[in-house]
């Protein structure tokens, strides 16, 4: 049967990149869990729908395709604040669980693991994951990685943009009533602050391949 990895974490904190090099690694499918609320968003935003409409909002959710959530669209300033405040949203969080849930069934034929990485995999999602990975950053370190990211990438941000940003986005992700942003029982912290991308995959590869299941 196929093995869930789940990821959980703060914003910018490696999720995605760890989740990536592990699925290279494992040739395993992954769902960037995030995507979905952020193709929600961005729908909202294209048909200008009022964010106290739950019931319009939850038809957006009808568009979805798992197999097509690669747009860069999905990545603006915008679509980061829309997806915040609907993630807190019950009836939302509610309907896209189906999809989270489907996803293992849908790609993990005859493959050894599925990975999906957000923020209430382990907790809400796959409660029974038989590896849960709760990632860790200071927010300055996160935002500072951010930045430095950005930069290279020619963007004129600021600093103190960001870290406010991610501050804010931390606080409505751990506060928030429905399924808040903390580790899930039997989780592995993994605190990146002080290490690199290939010491968290070696730590994560060590684990999955020296233990059968947590
Ligand atoms: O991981 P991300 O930045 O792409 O997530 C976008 C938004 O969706 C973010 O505000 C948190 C929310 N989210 C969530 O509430 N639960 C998840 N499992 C994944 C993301």
């Amino acid at each position: 049967m196929t093995k869930i990895i789940a990821i959980d974490g703060p914003a910018s904190v490696g999720k995605s990149t760890l989740a990536k090099r592990l699925s290279k690694k494992f040739k395993a499918p992954v769902l960037y869990s995030g995507k979905l609320y952020r193709a929600v968003a961005l729908e909202i935003i294209k048909q200008k729908i009022n964010l106290s409409n739950t019931k319009e909002i939850l038809k957006c959710i009808n568009y979805i395709n798992l197999d097509n959530l690669n747009s860069d669209e999905l990545y603006s300033s915008e679509v980061d604040n829309v997806s915040s405040i609907i993630s807190a949203k019950k009836k939302i969080r509610n309907k896209l669980i189906t999809f989270q849930r489907s996803f293992p069934k849908k790609y993990g034929n005859n493959v050894k693991f599925a990975i999906i990485e957000g923020r209430d995999i382990g907790t809400i999602i796959f409660p029974g994951a038989d590896y849960k990975i709760f990632m860790w950053a200071a927010s300055e370190i996160r935002a500072k990685r951010r930045y430095e990211q950005l930069r290279k990438n020619g963007k004129n941000v600021r600093y103190s943009k960001i870290f406010s940003e991610i501050n804010v986005r931390d606080q409505k992700d751990m506060t928030r009533k429905i399924a808040p942003l903390m580790p899930a029982a039997n989780s592995v912290l993994l605190d990146t602050s002080y290490i690199d991308i290939e010491q968290a995959l070696n730590a994560i590869k060590n684990i999955i391949q020296k233990t059968k299941t947590i």
